[in-house]
């Protein structure tokens, strides 16, 4: 079977995008991979963290990992620090890092702009990421499209590694969906949605209530010509609505049009409103089940004592590879 890695940051409540672009994905690959779903909290803390809110953020990460369905009897599901082959192989990356390329990630650019003080974490995020992905012999990274440029680094710094140390890495594929692979700012519409973002209606989290879903969705951002068309470039708020119709429907993204054909934003965005609500509320359900019991300390229990056990195989071939301690 092949392997499959992907992690979100327990940096704030799970958006649509983070949902969309990756964890739905999750779902329905764990059937057919062995499959890796890491809260990566040492990510989150590039950035400043409030203590008690990330603690809080993992757990919940955890729990939503659970209630859309992934089943912790086919993928390991495990918080990142709690695998220290994870901190121990990043620095291994980092190492075979040039600075350069890590200033010309747009994630660092956009996350560094404008802040008096940047930590290196933040610039040192990618070859973390790399380790991450690399520890398990991971074929296949399933992302949102704003991962693609480090996915892309991975793969460099992989080849790099295999070719100066020992040839230890699988190159990993990455894996974005068709549709909803950046959903966007319900506010900014150009701009990707983000859980982090300071302006709360720029987003829907798995945790709204359907009232806030209703507000939030009737208050996005559109166009004052009233036509239901997909339109990126000159009708980026629409479209947008449009790919999370279709995706939560399955219905076509014509079809859609079509549909809404004479009618006005006002009628679409209930309808979107009542799409989004009926696929979040038995999400919802089953979270509140699993946030506060003892079988969630149990899985990532569980999840933690496989990862260890796998990463550190890894870890030991990088640290022969690079001439690292004693030979064992
Ligand atoms: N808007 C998006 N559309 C589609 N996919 C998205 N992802 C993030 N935003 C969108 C995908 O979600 C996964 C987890 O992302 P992350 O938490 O590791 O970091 P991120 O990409 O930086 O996501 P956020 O929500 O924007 O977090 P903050 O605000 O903390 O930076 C990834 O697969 C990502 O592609």
């Amino acid at each position: 079977m092949k392997t499959i890695f992907s992690g979100i940051q327990p940096t704030g409540s799970v958006t649509l995008g983070n949902y969309i672009g990756a964890m739905k994905q999750f779902v329905d690959l764990q059937h057919d991979y062995n499959c890796y779903f890491c809260i990566v909290d040492q990510h989150a803390i590039t950035v400043p963290q409030d203590r008690l809110e990330l603690r809080k953020n993992i757990k919940s990460l955890a729990a939503l990992y659970l209630a859309i369905g992934i089943d912790p009897e086919k993928a390991t599901i495990f918080i990142q620090s709690e695998v220290p082959a994870h901190a121990q192989a990043g620095w291994m990356m980092q190492c075979v890092s040039y600075i350069g390329e890590l200033e010309r990630m747009t994630q660092f650019k956009d996350k560094s702009a404008g802040r008096e003080a940047v930590s290196s974490g933040l610039l040192t995020y990618p070859p973390l990421m790399a380790a991450d992905i690399l520890l398990y012999k991971t074929d296949l990274v399933p992302v949102g499209e704003d991962q693609k440029q480090h996915i892309e680094l991975t793969r460099d710094l992989a080849e790099r590694f295999n070719k100066k140390y020992n040839d230890i890495f699988t190159i990993p594929e990455i894996r974005t969906p068709e549709i909803g692979a950046r959903i966007m700012s319900l506010q900014e519409p150009t701009k990707k949605m983000s859980k982090s973002d300071s302006n709360k209606k720029s987003f829907i989290t798995l945790l709204d209530d359907p009232k806030q879903i209703e507000k939030k969705i009737k208050s996005a951002v559109t166009d004052s010509e009233g036509i239901v068309k997909y339109d990126k470039e000159n009708k980026p708020g629409i479209s947008n609505l449009l790919s999370i119709y279709s995706i939560f429907t399955g219905k076509s993204i014509e079809e859609l049009e079509k549909q809404y054909e004479g009618k006005g934003y006002g009628e679409f965005k209930s309808d979107l409103a009542e799409v989004v609500i009926n696929e979040i509320v038995p999400i919802q359900e089953k979270y509140y089940q699993l946030i506060d019991s003892p079988e969630l300390d149990e899985i990532l229990d569980r999840g933690a004592e496989k990862a260890n056990r796998e990463a550190n195989k890894m870890l030991k071939k990088m640290m022969n590879a690079m001439g690292l301690g004693r030979k064992k």
